[in-house]
């Protein structure tokens, strides 16, 4: 999301104090619960793999907001080399090993998770169906994994935790006036959240051309090629744009200090609620003393920064590129995890994200060393394709894909799955989606990753 902040204001957090919060009325999080949904909105769409639910998010979104999400940064390379990472990764399985079920159970931070799965903090999630967030956070509880909201929501933490009996993370990018953050930590200690993750690869608004080239981007700016683009997707411009209007209101950033709370169409975040991109280790420090729950890292690739981490007092990290849509040209997860994980593992939790497309793809990142992996697009195309049912779909695909994965390799549960069974050693792989991404010679200037993207 854009932010037009100046860096060179920083203002250091306050006293250092703990939060003093009310415990009464917190929500025990530890083992998410059921989902106290209404009846999903949608009938289970069909999830044959990730690809298919892309492709009818393709088709429902109008093709600003299905770029915004599906593209990376510059050229995008950080974005084809996570996929080329992960594919350069192969199992070597053992066979015949006589197991009859195996569990994807595993425990981490205080939570049971029922798969090694955890729904990635993704700004655009409200606007890829009604209230998508919250059918996001509902099918994260029914399957038993952590939801992390995202900052930017376009539904509060309050709606969310309101809403839902699971473990409700917060993402969160530091304001410049840092008491505005202080304010947003308090407001989610006392909803029941007790993880916070902290973004950190985040020192400069990233370059992403095609949000310019569609006339998308926050604020999104009418144009006549935006409105053109939305018309053509009536579906969503009824079901969900006009249903947010008629019903909340225009979508509005609703994690904000009330009195800086405007139209995703008419603000830009600016002064003191823009983000402070000149964010410091002493900063996170002083937010580990303030901040009383775990508190995760989101964004390391060096195995120093791990080490940092540990040091400051961070109960884990996510080692994570952003999904490729930040800095371009950046190393994968996949290539720099082993490293971090074997220096960090014994005293922090290490988890990962970036290209995860198949439960495969899970498989490989816990043998690298992580300990759960967090996914962004491809349970944000499932909510695009059916809102809580879509998502609740996509999340049961990619357990199912761990499942026979684990089968195949021969692992009973998620604690056996070990780097042995992994070789590295071949060219790099290819793979039928980066031969779409490089179907243009230049990949900023091709039109769409997979051709049209209107209905
Ligand atoms: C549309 C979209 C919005 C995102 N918004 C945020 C955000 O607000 N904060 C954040 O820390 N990460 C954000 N991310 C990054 C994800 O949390 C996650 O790191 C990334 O999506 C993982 O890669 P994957 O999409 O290939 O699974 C966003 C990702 C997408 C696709």
């Amino acid at each position: 999301m854009s932010s037009n902040v100046a860096t060179d204001d920083l203002t250091i957090l306050g006293s250092g104090q703990p939060l003093d919060l009310p415990n009464e009325g917190r929500k025990n999080l530890a083992t998410p619960g059921g989902d106290q949904s209404e009846k999903a909105e949608a009938k289970l769409p069909h999830a044959l793999n990730y690809y298919s639910l892309r492709d009818t998010a393709r088709r429902r979104l109008p093709r600003g907001l299905f770029e915004y999400i599906d593209r990376g940064a510059e050229d995008e390379t950080s974005l084809v080399n996570n996929r080329r990472s992960l594919d350069n990764v192969r199992f070597q399985p053992r066979v015949l090993a006589g197991i009859t079920s195996r569990s994807q159970q595993t425990e981490l931070l205080g939570y049971t998770l029922k798969h090694p799965l955890i729904v990635a903090p993704t700004a655009a999630a409200g606007l890829v169906w009604h209230k998508g967030e919250l059918g996001l956070a509902r099918a994260a509880a029914a399957a038993g994994i952590p939801f992390c909201a995202a900052m930017e929501s376009i539904i509060s933490i309050e709606e969310l935790a309101a809403a839902t009996n699971g473990a409700i993370w917060l993402q969160l990018y530091v304001w410049r006036d840092h008491a505005l953050t202080h304010e947003l930590i308090g407001r989610a200690w006392s909803v029941g959240i007790e993880t916070l993750v902290v973004t950190v690869d985040m020192a400069a608004i990233p370059k992403r051309e095609y949000n310019s080239n569609n006339a998308f981007d926050v604020p999104i700016i009418p144009s006549l090629k935006g409105c053109w683009d939305i018309v053509r997707h009536p579906k969503w411009l009824f079901c969900v744009l006009l249903r947010h209007m008629l019903t909340e209101g225009m979508p509005i950033h609703a994690n904000y200090p009330t009195r800086f709370r405007r139209s995703i169409f008419t603000s830009r975040s600016s002064g003191r609620i823009g983000f402070d991109l000149s964010l410091s280790w002493r900063d996170i420090g002083e937010l580990r003393k303030r901040w009383p729950g775990r508190l995760v890292l989101k964004g390391i690739l060096d195995v120093e920064d791990a080490r940092r981490a540990a040091e400051v007092g961070a109960d884990a990290i996510v080692v994570s590129n952003h999904g490729g849509r930040n800095l371009d040209s950046a190393v994968s997860p996949v290539d720099v995890l082993p490293e971090i994980a074997d220096d960090v593992g014994g005293r922090m939790v290490v988890l990962a994200d970036s290209g995860v497309r198949r439960g495969s793809d899970v498989v490989k990142l816990l043998a690298l060393g992580a300990r759960a992996v967090l996914v962004g697009r491809a349970f944000l195309y499932g909510a695009a394709s059916g809102g809580e049912a879509g998502a609740q779909s996509a999340i049961a695909m990619i357990g199912d894909e761990i499942d026979r994965t684990m089968a195949l390799v021969g692992f009973r549960g998620v604690g056996e799955i070990k780097r042995s069974v992994l070789r590295t050693d071949f060219p790099l792989g290819r793979h039928a989606y980066h031969d779409a991404l490089a179907s243009g010679e230049e990949t900023n200037k091709r039109e769409s990753p997979s051709g049209d993207a209107n209905d």
